[in-house]
């Protein structure tokens, strides 16, 4: 159930120039969290951010009353949740969102970019739990961009694209090997960059593979009352908060 949460900042460990984990701890149960859901986040300390900041749940420790995040700077509000010293309250609304879904799969393959990795921990670890073989597939610019492959080794086969050569193939994700032969995957998930999964999705739709998209769409209530979010899907305008962020690629009307 959707709830407003006051937890405190465990600890965040800083992965490279721009990325961190950020963990935080709360003294109530933690709500049940669904592999996609993302939380927005009260960012302490920032009379300049006004706005809660939508952020995947990266992952969940119910026993530990733990909520972990994969954040990227890119603005104040990211910069500043990477500079909160421990103790620090921070106000979080959570589970928002829907899920990504998990038919009966048999072989699948995961695709992220940038911070569109953060939802498929919960993600491989749900498939793991139903023996679906997972294939990751990171792509960035360069090697310091590519993060906690050791995490998501755990749940499945780890591949890389960089676009400078310096880690697995050379080039866009779409150029991986993984791609000759497509059709062996039942179903395709990804976040990232919209390039990366209109590029992506036009392949899937091309060789009937079923593909899910999480966007990132810019946000501010939500909840679906302020309409900021919305895309064009074949069914009309959808809030990407609260019918998304999860889309069947079939659904988005996409120019691709
Ligand atoms: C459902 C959802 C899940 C997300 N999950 C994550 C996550 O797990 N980890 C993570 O690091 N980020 C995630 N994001 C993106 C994150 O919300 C934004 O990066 C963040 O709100 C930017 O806040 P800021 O104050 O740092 O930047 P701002 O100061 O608000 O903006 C800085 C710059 O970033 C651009 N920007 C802001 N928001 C977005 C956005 N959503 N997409 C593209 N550009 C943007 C602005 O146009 C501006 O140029 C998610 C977004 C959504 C909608
Ligand atoms: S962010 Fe307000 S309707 Fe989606």
């Amino acid at each position: 159930m959707k709830k407003i949460q006051d937890f405190k900042v465990k600890e965040y460990r800083w992965l490279n120039e721009t990325g961190y984990l950020l963990t935080l701890y709360s003294d109530q149960t933690i709500e049940p969290v669904s592999p996609g859901n993302f939380a927005e986040i009260k960012v302490p300390d920032a009379p300049d951010v006004f706005l809660r900041r939508p952020i995947s749940i990266f992952d969940v420790d119910y026993e530990n009353r733990l909520l972990t995040f994969y954040i990227k700077v890119v603005g104040k509000g990211t910069k500043k949740m990477g500079e909160l010293n421990p103790g620090t309250p921070i106000n979080i609304m959570y589970p928002l969102g829907n899920s990504f879904t998990v038919n009966g799969e048999k072989n699948v393959l995961i695709i992220g970019g940038g911070s569109g990795i953060a939802p498929f921990i919960l993600l491989g670890r749900e498939l793991q739990k139903k023996n679906i073989s997972t294939t990751f597939l990171f792509g960035a610019r360069s090697k310091n961009e590519i993060v906690l492959t050791e995490e998501f080794d755990k749940y499945g086969r780890v591949l890389a694209t960089t676009e400078d050569g310096s880690m697995g193939e050379k080039g866009l994700v779409t150029q991986h090997p993984v791609f000759s032969d497509i059709s062996g995957f039942d179903k395709i998930y990804i976040c990232g960059p919209d390039p990366m999964m209109k590029a992506v999705a036009k392949i899937a739709g091309e060789h009937q593979v079923d593909c899910e998209v999480s966007l990132e769409n810019m946000m501010a209530c939500g909840i679906g009352a302020c309409l900021c979010c919305v895309t064009k899907t074949t069914s009309g305008n959808k809030c990407v908060c609260t019918d998304g962020p999860v889309f069947n690629s079939k659904e988005l009307a996409w120019q691709i």
